[in-house]
Order: C-alpha cells, then sequence, then structure tokens
C-alpha cells in the first residue's frame, strides 16, 4: 500500500481526520457490517463508472474509498483506479475484495486533506458518502486538494447526504429522513446511526456545497437531488 505524505508536520489547529467521527466504523466486524448495510452494489458503481466515461485507462481516484468496490470496479476496466482512506480497516477490506476479483488497484492510507496525488493529474475525481466527515472549512480544504488532483477538464463527482430543503423546514425533513431510512438492527442501517449523523457528523446544505465547489475550480454540470436530503454533483475542473 502507498503512503502518502502523512508525516508533514501539521499546525496545532489542524483537523485531525485520521480520528473518527461519527458512526463508529474501526473494527473488521463493523466495516463488513458496513459493506452489507450500504448493499455495496457493484452494478450500480458500474452505471457510475460508465455515467463518467471511466474506461481503460483512465485515472482515477476515489477519495474516502472505503470498502472499495468503485476502485475494484474500475481496475476490472482497465483503469488506473487508487482508493484512498484513512481507515486501515477499510483498505483491508477493499485490498481483500480487489484480490478475490484478480485486480491490483492502489491503494493509499491517507485522507481528504493530506493525500498527495503523484504522477500524471487525474481523469476522474470521486468521492461517495464520506466528505460529511469534515466540518465546512475543511470540506473546502478537501475540495481544493480534489481539484488540484485533476487536469484541466477532468472531472470531480461527488454524492452525499446533502440538504436541500428550506433551513426553516429542516426539522420536519429530518425527521422524515430518520423515520423512513432506519431498519431494524441487523438489516441495515439503523434509526440511531441516522440521528447519529445528524447530531455528529457535518452534512450542510446543497447552497453552501455548490459555494465551495465553485471557489475549489470546478463548474457545475449537473446535479441531481433524489431526496431532500441527498445530492449527487457531476463537476468539471476549470
Ligand atoms: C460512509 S463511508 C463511505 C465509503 C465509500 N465511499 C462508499 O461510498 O461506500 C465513509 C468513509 O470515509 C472515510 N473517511 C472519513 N474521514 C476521512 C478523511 N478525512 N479522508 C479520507 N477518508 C475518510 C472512512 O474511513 C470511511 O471509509
Amino acid at each position: 500500500m502507498q503512503r502518502s505524505d502523512t508525516e508533514r508536520p501539521r499546525p496545532p489547529w489542524y483537523f485531525p481526520e485520521y480520528a473518527p467521527v461519527g458512526v463508529d466504523l474501526g473494527s473488521g466486524a463493523a466495516v463488513a457490517a458496513y459493506d452489507r448495510n450500504q448493499g455495496t452494489d457493484p452494478g450500480a458503481d458500474d452505471a457510475l463508472l460508465d455515467r463518467l466515461g471511466v474506461a481503460e485507462g483512465t485515472r482515477l481516484v476515489d477519495l474516502a474509498c472505503g470498502t472499495g468496490s468503485l476502485v475494484v470496479q474500475a481496475a476490472r476496466r482497465g483503469a488506473d483506479a487508487h482508493g484512498v482512506d484513512v481507515s486501515e480497516e477499510m483498505l483491508a477490506f477493499a485490498r481483500a475484495r480487489a484480490e478475490r476479483y484478480g485486480v491490483a488497484p492502489h491503494w493509499h492510507h491517507a485522507g481528504f486533506l493530506d493525500h498527495v496525488h503523484r504522477g500524471p493529474l487525474a481523469d476522474v475525481v470521486t468521492t461517495a458518502s464520506a466528505l460529511h466527515q469534515l466540518p465546512d472549512f475543511w470540506k473546502q480544504r478537501a475540495l481544493l486538494n480534489a481539484a488540484a488532483m485533476l487536469r484541466p477538464g477532468g472531472t470531480f463527482y461527488l454524492w452525499d447526504v446533502i440538504f436541500s430543503f428550506e433551513p426553516s423546514a429542516a426539522d420536519g425533513h429530518l425527521r422524515r429522513w430518520i423515520d423512513t431510512a432506519g431498519r431494524p438492527e441487523g438489516e441495515g442501517f439503523t434509526r440511531a446511526d441516522f440521528e447519529t449523523h445528524v447530531r455528529d457528523e457535518f452534512s450542510t446544505y446543497a447552497w453552501i456545497i455548490e459555494g465551495m465547489l465553485h471557489r475549489a475550480g470546478f463548474d457545475i454540470v449537473s446535479r441531481s437531488f433524489p431526496r431532500p436530503t441527498h445530492a449527487a454533483y457531476h463537476c468539471r475542473r476549470r
């Protein structure tokens, strides 16, 4: 596994991105449960890779890759695929998945903030269900770092819990999300997981994210809000 430049000295005010935030994913068992609960679907990963134009030779970096399905599917179609995550447990699970499929993407034990992309600039950078792990000031830095990895004209894809409802209507939307998304223990993410997300993690509004994307150097090509609590952005590096 390649390590990024994580040994760089940081000022005392720097965000501790290796410290877990929110739902505990700090063990092999928790990671396996996470992979089951989120319903990893290589078919859905392939559909996304098709939409993003990822093909043989595409250089793709997935930030906060988790259990690595997107990276593995990209490697299976011949992309130069890189998975980046702060969790050694996630990366171990991802590496085992890659071995099962007989591919060898590059794994980096590194974070949104400190990953240094080496070699030619990436064609595509993705991140799913993870930017909310950073408070807004640090999200902006993460987006600047993502932009620095990409060639001009390259694609940035973001999927996350992002709020498109009116701030004055937040309570009702959050209540409906938590009431409907939670599953019984052992059958998926629970009500408590979603409560933890809202309370302890850093999901924010679409209009804030869009300002950050713009300031990081991205043009938004398309956006979708499949639910008032979730958003996808397909962006182009200026
Ligand atoms: C909810 S999982 C999402 C994983 C994967 N992207 C997916 O869609 O399944 C969040 C991931 O973000 C990782 N993570 C949290 N903070 C991070 C950071 N600052 N830099 C990189 N990865 C981070 C966690 O280790 C975890 O693997």
